[in-house]
């Protein structure tokens, strides 16, 4: 099975899925922001803070690429679509789920939020940035789940029918 990959913004739940869908198909779980803090040894709002977003980028594609391209689950940061060669990657070797979230549902998840520095910014720029990334998503996916208002369990129940439904195709 190639690696199912969970795309989508900040708080869309890439993890909390992504954890419980490995969970199902007994498969190996990854995070790329995991990776990364493992890597560097410094968390997320360190690395923007300490060395800037360009290197967090670099070091974001180079965990992405190490990870397998079958038989995982992988969960994403919500820019990994911002580079070109992560989009051809995504579209060629991964079976990759776009979990689509309302910009107002995502404020509502991440009212309390602050370890996120791209959350932590003005509204109007917040706006931007989801608006400006909803076709680069679209252009990956294979698949595309819309997660307002859904459960868990639903969620997993949609991934699954499309992982089934592409086995027959
Ligand atoms: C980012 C999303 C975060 C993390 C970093 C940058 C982004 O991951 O990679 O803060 O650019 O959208 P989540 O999508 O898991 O919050």
């Amino acid at each position: 099975m190639k690696s199912i990959c969970l795309i989508g913004f900040m708080g869309s739940g890439k993890t909390t899925l992504g954890k419980a869908l490995a969970d199902e198909l007994s498969v190996n779980f990854f995070d790329t922001d995991e990776e990364i803090v493992k890597w560097r040894n410094m968390d997320i709002p360190g690395i923007f803070e300490s060395e800037g977003e360009k290197n967090f980028r670099e070091y974001e594609s180079e965990v992405f690429k190490r990870l397998p391209v079958n038989d995982a689950v992988i969960a994403t940061g919500g820019g990994i679509i911002e580079s070109r060669n992560n989009r051809e990657w995504l579209k060629q070797h991964l079976m990759t789920v776009y979990l689509k979230t309302s910009f107002k549902e995502i404020q509502r998840r991440l009212s309390f939020e602050q370890n996120r520095p791209l959350w932590n910014q003005e509204m109007n720029e917040k706006k931007r940035l989801y608006e400006s990334r909803q076709r680069l998503y679209e252009e990956c996916a294979n698949q595309i789940i819309h997660t307002d208002e859904k459960t868990i369990e639903e969620l997993l129940r949609s991934v699954q029918n499309s992982i089934n439904f592409s086995k027959q195709g």
